[in-house]
């Protein structure tokens, strides 16, 4: 009898538990980011701009990166280490937690805006580059669902560098290539350009 009022008990306190994850979670990701905070800042809008911003940025684009890094497709000395160890409910929590935060933005350099702006929104004729604005949007917010990355308010360092690696392949982390094959035909002015003029856009 004592026994059956014992496995009741458990039963009961592990449903309770099973009720109440979902609500842990939420906290979760914050007690899971304050590593992150290190380079990240807490709301994941980093100072440092080699460091990306994580703020605001889609859920899904944010998993797939960390996925990246910890198997070894996205390589990066300072970043691998810190998802090497992140489980894949680890790196849910935590793209959670920065997805939900806002992001803020910075300024375009003025004598770059004009030349941002253009390949921004219209592309490039001449080389057959296509509009960024397609797929990240006018306001650069990307698409979520579809897990094309947010540009707007981003780093100008850092998105000039993300540029230059998939130009020149070293980050192979698109699907079929999309950006690869977008920066080979990018000018070094052009990435100058369109990256000053994402740091400002919103
Ligand atoms: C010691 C500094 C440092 C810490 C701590 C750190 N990161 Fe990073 N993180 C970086 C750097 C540097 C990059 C840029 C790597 C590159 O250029 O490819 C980066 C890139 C990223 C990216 C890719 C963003 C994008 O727009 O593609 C994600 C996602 C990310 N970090 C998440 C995290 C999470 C989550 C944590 C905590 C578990 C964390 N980082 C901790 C330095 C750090
Ligand atoms: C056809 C859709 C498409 C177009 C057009 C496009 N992009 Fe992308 N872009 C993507 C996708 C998808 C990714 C994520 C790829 C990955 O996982 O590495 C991405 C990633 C990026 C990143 C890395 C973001 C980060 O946080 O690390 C930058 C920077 C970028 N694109 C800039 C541009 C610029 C500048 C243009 C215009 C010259 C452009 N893109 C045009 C689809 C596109």
């Amino acid at each position: 009898m004592s026994n059956v009022k014992k496995r009741l008990g458990m039963s009961l306190a592990l449903s309770g538990f099973l009720l109440l994850t979902p609500t842990l979670h939420a906290g979760d990701g914050a007690q899971k980011a304050a590593v992150c905070a290190a380079c990240h800042n807490a709301d994941g809008n980093s100072t440092n701009p080699e460091w990306p911003k994580l703020a605001g940025q889609g859920a899904r684009y944010l998993r797939e990166q960390l996925r990246a890094f910890k198997g070894g497709t996205r390589k990066n000395a300072t970043m691998a280490p810190m998802a090497a160890n992140l489980s894949d409910e680890d790196i849910k929590a935590v793209a959670e937690y920065f997805a939900a935060q806002k992001r803020t933005i910075g300024a375009a350099k003025p004598e770059l805006v004009g030349a941002g702006e253009r390949l921004y929104r219209g592309g490039n004729n001449a080389t057959g580059v296509p509009a960024c604005m397609a797929c990240h949007g006018p306001r650069g917010s990307g698409n979520p669902a579809a897990g094309y990355p947010a540009l707007g308010g981003q780093h100008a360092v850092y998105v000039a560098r993300q540029l230059d690696a998939y130009r020149t392949g070293e980050r192979a982390t698109d699907g079929n290539a999309i950006m690869r094959t977008i920066a080979a035909h990018l000018s070094a002015a052009e990435i100058e350009a369109v990256s000053s003029y994402i740091e400002g856009l919103h």
